[in-house]
């Protein structure tokens, strides 16, 4: 969950680093650091709080100018966010600086024993135990990269690791295990980040570590061994297919402000390429042969959050669409129990980052039982997608703020697009009905557009519930999953209570809730196409009027039975009702975005939370 940076070349290092952490801080934002190696020895800085407050005391008092250096932005585990606890950490009587992300399980019995052999400890972190037993082991060997493979075999636990040393001026080594770290290639220097948003101001040819790796870099050489020092080639180099600009804010108030926006690019880009002559054409060399895809008999879809929102409504259109059984699990609940897989069992993945812990231990699990994997992401290089049979990458583009909205959207279609494609080679579907729906996406990008524009509409409607302290949400069908997606935005940024249902479990107890002035939104299903569960909810409607809630209503263009019940109407586009999901999910993500700029938070950088959660 922290950023980690690390560089060497003929840049002024400080600069290299603060770069790389201002497009990690997304990754934890808790702390921040930095050490530099200059004229034989290490020179660090680390404060509590945000970036900002580093960035502020090194203006205030510069460290001097180097080509080495690391740095790190937090999210903490073990130790609060204070400036003891703040990376780097010193090992070899202040000789090496040593960054980490990840825990290290053991971490009590490496400080017990660095105790008893005198080992001062500064800090309440695990991350130091590494610090203190690298410098004792580098002590003995006076090789970097030898201490971290001996370090690496008595560490336990999830890591990624960087140091560096200041006896040797243009060196440093990282280590992964279980957590990602990635190379940037520049011409007369290096880089290593968490991820490419790390370097990429600077190179776009970059290069993911395999697991158990460490790397060694200086200005011109990157050497690649496994934990036993044998060299490896064979990691896949790739060139970074968006500019750096696309992480920055550009003139939005927010990121989640500018993400949001970017949702009609993010179907647009996932979409288009992949439907020819109105039928979907998925990249053989990325995706399963037709005669492994006609073995598939069961689907379960595993993702954590927003992704399983995503999941949930991509289950409805697959099951409709192959007639195969579909199931959502959280991964973090399937990885624990022991779901019946089998060989023919398609495991699909989803996530944004294509780190978060649990979906990939789901993923390494799934193998484990025989199940085929299928890895629907948004990120390069990333973790998931490299251990996963296949891959369906999304082109949302940089997703920075924590609260995920445009790479939902992308989710959604990215698994349409692989259920048109298995319906066509199961034959479940005719031509004529794909072609009908991939009509229907590439319409969509053009109706978000039109549907983000119920923007002022919604900031008006945050102002007037700025003080409401619990929103409720409910939807049936697609709309269920869109109604969870919005309570947990709200939740995640607004910090209200916030719950969906669906629908018909209203009156099995969520029903007692609603006391006058209880807001709600109804996701209302379209009265065209969806006749019966739309007169269902509106009679959920009267329901919850009948007993005092105020009814924000997101309904289909056109649809007007709701009115007489609802206090506000928010309008979606109308579409094939697989897809409405896609559209009805934007107003709830302009209204936990509008609601929680109208209480004054930090829309980005929720309390509590970090963007890719790399620890179980
Ligand atoms: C979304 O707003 C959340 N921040 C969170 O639920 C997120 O979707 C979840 O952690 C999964 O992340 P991933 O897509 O990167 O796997």
């Amino acid at each position: 969950m922290c950023g980690i940076v690390g560089y060497v070349g003929s840049r002024d290092s400080i600069e290299v680093l603060l770069e790389g952490l201002a497009r990690l801080e997304y990754r934890g934002y808790d702390s921040a650091g930095v050490a530099v190696v200059a004229d034989g020895s290490i020179d660090m800085r680390k404060r509590g709080g945000k970036l900002s407050v580093l960035r502020e005391s090194l203006d205030a008092d510069v460290l001097p100018e180097s080509g080495t250096g690391v740095g790190h932005t937090r999210w903490a585990t073990h130790g609060g966010p204070t400036d003891e606890n703040a990376h780097p950490h010193l090992g070899d009587d202040g000789k090496l600086a040593l960054i980490h992300n990840g825990i290290i399980e053991n971490f009590g019995e490496l400080r017990a024993e660095l105790e008893s052999a005198g080992e001062a400890f500064e800090s309440e972190t695990d991350t130091e135990a590494a610090a203190l037993m690298l410098g004792r082991i580098y002590r003995e060997t006076g090789d970097l990269t030898l201490a971290m493979r001996r370090l690496v075999a008595r560490l336990e636990g999830q890591f990624t690791l960087l140091a560096t040393h200041a006896d040797h001026p243009q060196l440093v080594v990282g280590a992964d295990h279980n957590s990602p770290l990635l190379i940037g290639f520049g011409e007369g220097e290096n880089f290593l980040g968490s991820d490419v948003n790390a370097f990429v101001k600077y190179t776009k040819k970059a290069e993911a570590l395999g697991n158990n790796q460490i790397v060694t870099i200086t200005p011109d050489s990157v050497n690649v061994t496994d934990f036993d020092g044998n060299v490896v080639t064979d990691n896949k180099t790739f060139e970074i297919s968006w500019d750096a600009a696309a992480s920055e804010k550009g003139g939005w108030s927010s990121f989640m402000a500018k993400e949001i926006s970017e949702g009609p690019e993010a179907v647009e880009n996932t979409v288009r390429s992949r439907i020819k002559d109105g039928l979907v054409r998925l990249d053989e060399s990325e995706m399963f042969s037709a005669d492994v895809l006609s073995q598939i008999d069961r689907i379960v879809i595993v993702a954590c959050g927003t992704a399983s929102y995503s999941a949930m409504v991509g289950k409805y259109a697959i099951e409709t669409w192959t007639k195969l059984p579909v199931e959502v699990e959280l991964a973090h609940e399937f990885r624990y129990r022991e779901p019946a897989v089998t060989q023919n069992t398609l495991v699909i993945s989803i996530s944004q980052s294509g780190e978060t812990m649990d979906t990939k231990m789901a993923v390494q699990y799934a193998k484990q039982l025989g199940a085929r994997t299928l890895a629907i992401c948004n990120t390069q290089g990333s973790t998931i997608p490299r251990e996963s049979d296949a891959v369906l990458y999304l082109h949302a583009g940089p997703e920075v703020a924590v609260a995920s909205t445009k790479a939902y959207l992308a989710q959604v279609v990215g698994q349409f697009l692989f259920g048109l494609h298995l319906a066509e080679v199961l034959g479940t579907m005719s031509d004529g009905d794909i072609r009908e729906i991939t009509d229907a996406l590439l319409a969509l990008p053009e109706q978000l557009r039109q549907t983000l524009e119920t923007g002022k509409e919604v900031r008006e409607l945050a102002h007037w519930m700025s003080d409401t302290r619990s929103v409720l949400f409910l939807g049936r069908h697609v709309g269920y999953p869109v109604a969870l997606e919005g309570a947990l935005k709200l939740k995640e940024i607004s910090y209200i209570h916030a719950e969906g249902f669906a629908g018909g479990e209203l009156k099995h107890g969520p029903i007692a809730l609603i006391e006058p002035g209880q807001v709600v939104f109804v996701v209302v299903p379209s009265s065209r196409t969806q006749p019966t569960m739309h007169s269902k909810i509106v009679s959920n409607i009267q329901e919850i009027k009948a007993r005092g809630a105020r009814i924000i209503a997101v309904a289909e263009e056109g649809d007007a039975a709701v009115m007489p019940y609802a206090d506000v109407v928010l309008r979606y586009g109308t579409t094939n009702p697989m897809l409405a999901g896609v559209l009805a999910v934007v107003p709830l993500h302009l209204f936990a975005l509008e609601l929680a700029t109208a209480k004054g938070l930090d829309v980005d950088q929720p309390r509590n939370l970090a963007k890719s959660v790399t620890v179980e």
